[in-house]
């Protein structure tokens, strides 16, 4: 069951919608199909919407830091995406532009360009080159007049992938019949930023570590499935058991590795952070309702190290929750998910010896199912052909964890409290000198969730934080730190009436939200810069079998960024389609002399 909610509906009611909600997906045999299992027919059944313009559909985010100078843009793949679910990937050659050798690019952006027309669930896609993933994201959900919406990623720090020859793929499970009839149309672009100043800009060779530190990894290892598949080329972790690896091979040169993590959750941990504990399922004898309780966690390991942790960022895809909540303001990282970088560089030491090592992924109380790979940043030594290094210090404490719960029959609450610190040090020797890198991850979390009116109301009030530093060190001074200070959090209220005849109302608010704190510090300075993202949602439906007969969705959201240099702020709403009140600023408050958001050098 995917709509978070159903889960909580009253038993005559679950036992109604079973059968309705798996009909067409059980002739298909496929369990991985409805990403979000509703759409609307709002204007699907009204035809004189035929001849009106397209609704654009976007995610707010900061626009990409540009340079001036004008792009190489190349269409790299077009694709009529109609029935694609369970077939080979689209592949398409990417070759680098032609012209390349004697150009420097400081800005590589993919563009996705997509129309689609009709009625259609939300897809998960994803692009990789060769089997590296640079982009995980979420279809918008068409209308009958059809809608628009592009997605703009920044991939400079693929660079040394994007100047040679590689293999595109995108796959998309999309499904088309007389219901579902929307086919998506897709135009994917690269556009090449040449450096303003190739003196200035030209950061090729780094001399020193601090500089090399910020270019782009010079190796992009992929973890991800290989060819031939009929299917997307992450892996699929189904279960709390199940664990996914690959095998992998690095230079001996390597002074540098950061791996970075795709995720994505389906069918029934879609809505992960609302699943009940199962000693409540098992007390209420609820079946189809996904349990394992609301705390999931995706373990990297290295050689059977727990080298990271990932308490991934509640997206809600397009159609969650409530669908018409998204329109035209997609949820926060449905449009682009975000990756997540696991600094491993103090673990060189164990795989630079020219042999096979394996890199697995598991996720905590599981449930079908989790898109998961990865790729490994490496950044080679010029200068040598072998480096060397050794693992120091491990530390990483067993997962801390309590649940507390407190129900009677069906209604109750549940506390569920989670921590996790891991640290790694230690020393790598290259032609930048012999540097000890520290890096150390502590998460923590809590989901406070109710269950109320026999079962029909449902609150989920989560946060988690997640801190991460890296330092390197030369002779016990700082060369490089990075540190970066997270907050997510989501709090969900839904209230749902059983209407009879198969269809009920639901009351829906959302609040969705990150922060996000970043500190580069080098011995010549320290750059800062902040994130606020949030938007609250509310929405009120009519659903019947799998579509929303009638409702309305509301949104709103503050977006704002700083720096040292430059700032952004957005402060947007709508309602029914309709963008009520859209306020951009990319100056900083005047209220203080430089828009430095901390005290800090
Ligand atoms: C590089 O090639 C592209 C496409 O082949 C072309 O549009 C562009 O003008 C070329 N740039 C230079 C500097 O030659
Ligand atoms: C993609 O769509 C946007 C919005 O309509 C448009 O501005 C842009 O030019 C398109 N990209 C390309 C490369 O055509
Ligand atoms: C890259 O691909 C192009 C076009 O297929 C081909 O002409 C070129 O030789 C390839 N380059 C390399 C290094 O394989
Ligand atoms: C977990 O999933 C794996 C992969 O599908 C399967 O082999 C295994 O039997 C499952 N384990 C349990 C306990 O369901
Ligand atoms: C659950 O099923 C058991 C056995 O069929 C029954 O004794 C119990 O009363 C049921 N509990 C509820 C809450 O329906
Ligand atoms: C459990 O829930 C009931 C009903 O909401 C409440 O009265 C009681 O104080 C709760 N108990 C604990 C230990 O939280
Ligand atoms: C769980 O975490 C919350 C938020 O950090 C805290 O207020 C609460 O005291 C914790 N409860 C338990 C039982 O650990
Ligand atoms: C590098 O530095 C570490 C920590 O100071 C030291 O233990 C190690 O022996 C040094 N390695 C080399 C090759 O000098
Ligand atoms: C994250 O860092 C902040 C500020 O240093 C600290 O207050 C908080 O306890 C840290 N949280 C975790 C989970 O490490
Ligand atoms: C849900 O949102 C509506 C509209 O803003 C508001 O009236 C209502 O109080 C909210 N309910 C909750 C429980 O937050
Ligand atoms: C966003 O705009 C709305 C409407 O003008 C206003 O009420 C609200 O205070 C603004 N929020 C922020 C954080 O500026
Ligand atoms: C939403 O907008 C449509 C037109 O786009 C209109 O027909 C409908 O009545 C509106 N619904 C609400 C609840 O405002």
């Amino acid at each position: 069951m995917a709509f978070y909610f159903l889960s909580f509906l009253f038993l005559s009611l679950i036992s109604l919608l079973q059968h309705p909600l798996f009909s067409t997906s059980t002739t298909l045999h496929t369990t991985s199909l409805f990403r979000s299992q509703l759409t609307t027919q709002l204007d699907s059944s009204s035809n004189n919407n035929n001849n009106a313009t397209p609704t654009t559909y976007f995610e707010v985010t900061k626009p990409i830091n540009l340079p001036k100078t004008k792009p190489f843009s190349y269409l790299i793949l077009q694709h009529d995406f109609a029935y694609t679910y369970g077939k080979p990937p689209i592949l398409a050659n990417y070759t680098p532009p032609s012209n390349y050798t004697s150009q420097k690019f400081s800005r590589i952006v993919l563009e996705w360009n997509a129309t689609c027309k009709g009625r259609q669930f939300d897809r998960i896609f994803g692009v990789w080159l060769s089997g590296v993933e640079i982009l995980r994201s979420c279809t918008a959900e068409p209308r009958a007049n059809g809608i628009f919406w592009s997605v703009k990623k920044d991939i400079t720090r693929y660079y040394s992938l994007l100047m040679t020859n590689q293999t595109l793929v995108v796959y998309m499970g999309n499904l088309v019949d007389s219901t579902y009839t929307g086919v998506y149309h897709v135009k994917l672009f690269i556009h090449f930023y040449p450096v303003e100043d190739i003196y200035s800009d030209g950061k090729k060779n780094p001399k020193y570590f601090y500089e090399a530190f910020d270019t782009g990894a010079d190796l992009i290892l992929p973890i991800s499935r290989n060819f031939p598949l009929n299917d997307g080329l992450w892996f699929e972790v189904e279960n709390s058991s199940d664990v996914v690896s690959k095998e992998f091979k690095i230079p001996r040169n390597a002074y540098r590795a950061v791996m970075e993590i795709y995720v994505s959750f389906h069918e029934n941990d879609e809505f992960w952070y609302s699943n009940p504990p199962n000693e409540y399922i098992r007390a209420n004898n609820l079946t189809g309702t996904p349990g394992n309780g609301a705390f999931r966690e995706v373990l990297v390991s290295v050689d059977d190290l727990v080298v990271g942790s990932v308490w991934p960022f509640t997206v809600i895809y397009t159609g969650g929750v409530n669908p018409l909540l998204w329109r035209p303001i997609s949820g926060i990282g449905s449009f682009d998910l975000p990756s997540y970088d696991i600094e491993i560089t103090p673990l060189l030491g164990k795989i630079l010896d020219g042999n096979t090592h394996k890199i697995s992924f598991s996720v905590t109380n599981a449930l079908n199912v989790w898109y998961i790979d990865a790729n490994l940043h490496l950044w080679l030594d010029e200068k040598s052909v072998k480096t060397e290094g050794k693992l120091l210090k491990y530390n990483s404490l067993p997962l801390s964890f309590a649940l507390v719960t407190n129900f009677t029959g069906i209604d109750g609450s549940f506390l569920t409290n989670a921590s996790r610190s891991i640290a790694l040090t230690g020393w790598i020797k290259s032609s930048y000198g012999n540097i000890t890198a520290k890096s150390t991850q502590g998460l923590s979390y809590s989901n406070y969730m109710v269950a109320g009116n026999e079962g029909n109301l449902q609150i989920v009030d989560q946060v988690n934080y997640f801190n991460d530093t890296v330092d390197f060190m030369m002779a016990s001074s700082s060369v490089k730190s990075l540190e970066s200070f997270k907050k997510f959090s989501l709090l969900l209220y839904s209230d749902n009436v059983d209407k009879g005849d198969e269809s009920y109302a639901s009351i829906s608010n959302v609040t969705l939200g990150f922060d996000d704190r970043r500190v580069k510090t080098s011995e010549y300075g320290s750059l800062a810069s902040s994130t606020e993202n949030m938007q609250k949602a509310q929405g009120d439906i009519l659903v019947k079998g799998r579509l929303v007969v009638s409702g309305v969705g509301s949104t709103q959201q503050v977006y704002k960024y700083k720096d040292d240099e430059y700032c952004y702020s957005r402060n947007i709403s709508s309602s029914n389609y309709t963008i009520l009140h859209d306020k951009v600023s990319d100056s900083c408050p005047r209220s203080t002399s430089s828009c430095r958001p901390f005290n800090f050098m």
